[in-house]
């Protein structure tokens, strides 16, 4: 399965943050942004990753993740010229997808939970059609809305609409089979002249191929495409860091726990960051880990 960060649009909501910078790179306390979404797709196992960002920001995603190899995984880049949409994620990044499965998720979207990779899991290994999430918000016409029925079924969906049919939020993380870059591809720009997610869901619908996985209160979803939310995001990063002792979006640590790098690498990686809590952090994760695999040792009689 192929996975796409996008990291493009001009963080408009974000100005004057975003002026000289992307808003992907922005600090969600101790990491930049993208950190966490990509930690959520190497959680579904996905170790081919597209990021799509402005074509002046390319370069600095680039000096971030280099080819990806560091992490075991391979990174590619391509620009959006101009932000036109969700879904022209598709169109963009169709020579990466290649009639592939593919996990799309939204750069300025964290996602935190026990639960959560035993959810991907479930989701990339039965995937047909497409797959979105439902979380019940307290504001949902920020949001692309989902209305299900008694036994959960998925009966539409709407984005930002005035009048939400339900409370339930789509977050910006989406599962699809192949077809989603011919879908892409026919699509039409909606009245804001842009290519919606929420129409290719519709056009998965429509065939009677979404689903929709309810995320409960053990998963934790933030969008941080605000100064609000991304404030928000950072004080829970950092509150539940500091609570549990372990990090989110850590990509080293997910790298090592997904077996796309050895401990040792790992451990490197933490290192050359090591005058830092997270290079620390990153270092005890190693060690952590081999102590955890190393054979049982039994007193000699
Ligand atoms: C986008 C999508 C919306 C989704 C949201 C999640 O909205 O269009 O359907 O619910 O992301 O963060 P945006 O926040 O980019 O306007």
């Amino acid at each position: 399965m192929r996975g796409i960060v996008l990291a493009g649009g001009n963080g408009t909501r974000l100005l004057p943050l975003t002026l000289v910078g992307s808003k992907h790179l922005a600090p969600v306390y101790d990491k930049p942004m993208v950190y966490y979404p990509l930690s959520v797709l190497m959680l579904a196992g996905i170790n081919e990753v597209l990021i799509i960002t402005r074509p002046a920001e390319i370069g600095l995603f680039r000096r971030l993740f280099g080819s990806g190899s560091r992490l075991g995984m391979r990174i590619d880049y391509a620009a959006q010229e101009e932000p036109r949409g969700i879904a022209d994620a598709f169109r963009v990044g169709a020579d990466h997808i290649r009639g592939e499965d593919c996990a799309l998720v939204l750069g300025d979207n964290l996602f935190h939970g026990a639960e959560l990779p035993a959810v991907l899991r479930r989701t990339t290994q039965g995937l047909r059609g497409c797959v979105l999430f439902g979380q019940q918000v307290a504001d949902p016409q920020r949001f692309g809305v989902a209305e299900v029925d008694a036994r959960g079924g998925l009966l539409s969906v709407e984005e930002k609409p005035e009048h939400p049919r339900s409370s339930l939020a789509i977050p910006g993380l989406y599962f699809f089979d192949g077809a989603v870059t011919d879908i892409a591809q026919g699509l039409r720009p909606s009245a804001r002249g842009e290519l919606e997610i929420t129409d290719v869901l519709r056009a998965y619908l429509t065939e009677g191929r979404a689903d929709l996985v309810r995320l409960g209160s053990d998963v934790t979803w933030l969008d941080a495409g605000t100064h609000e939310s991304l404030l928000d995001a950072g004080l829970f990063v950092r509150d539940v860091q500091r609570h549990q002792g372990t990090r989110l979006g850590c990509v080293e640590e997910v790298a090592l726990h997904m077996g796309f790098i050895s401990a040792d690498v790992c451990y490197e990686l933490g290192a050359a960051m090591g005058d830092s809590s997270y290079g620390r952090y990153v270092m005890a994760s190693a060690r952590a880990y081999l102590q955890s695999r190393a054979p049982a040792t039994f007193p000699e009689e």
